[in-house]
């Protein structure tokens, strides 16, 4: 049976190999996506699939209710949306940044004290 469901918006935060990865999944998956990265240029090629290049942080998670994270460390992930704190109630925070329990543990805690939901996974693949 042919689904009727309508794909979601997702923000991708961080496009380094693994993020580039995932960008494109969604693309391809025909998900509207917007994407940022510190160094912009990374962004070009799913620029040219149709992604939306976000000018900040900011314009990334409030483009989306679904923001998934792929950064080097949870330590940049936390000092990217730390300013934002305000702007993640409603939303769904799925961090695929490699860490420890500890930190997934104190990222959901983070985000549910702010009003988000909040999702840790780890990938167990290459890009
Ligand atoms: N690649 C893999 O095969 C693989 C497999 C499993 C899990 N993972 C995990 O996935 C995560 C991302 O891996 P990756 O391979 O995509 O790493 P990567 O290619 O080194 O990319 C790192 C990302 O973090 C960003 N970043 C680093 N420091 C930053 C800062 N101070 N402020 C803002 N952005 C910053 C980089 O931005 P710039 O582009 O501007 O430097 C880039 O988007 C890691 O936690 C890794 O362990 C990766």
């Amino acid at each position: 049976m042919k689904s009727t469901s309508i794909p979601a918006s997702v923000s991708v935060i961080g496009l380094g190999n693994m993020g580039v990865a995932l960008a494109d999944a969604f693309l391809n998956g025909g998900h509207p996506t917007t994407v940022w990265n510190r160094s912009a240029d990374r962004a070009k090629g799913l620029v040219g699939k149709g992604a939306v290049l976000a000018g900040s942080v900011a314009e990334a998670i409030t483009a989306s209710s679904l923001v998934v994270v792929c950064l080097s460390t949870y330590k940049v992930m936390q000092d990217l949306l730390e300013p934002l704190e305000n702007e993640l109630s409603g939303r769904v925070i799925v961090n695929l940044t490699t860490g420890t329990p500890e930190d997934a543990r104190k990222s959901a805690k983070w985000v549910s004290e702010r009003g988000g939901q909040y999702l840790d996974g780890a990938i167990m693949a290459v890009p």
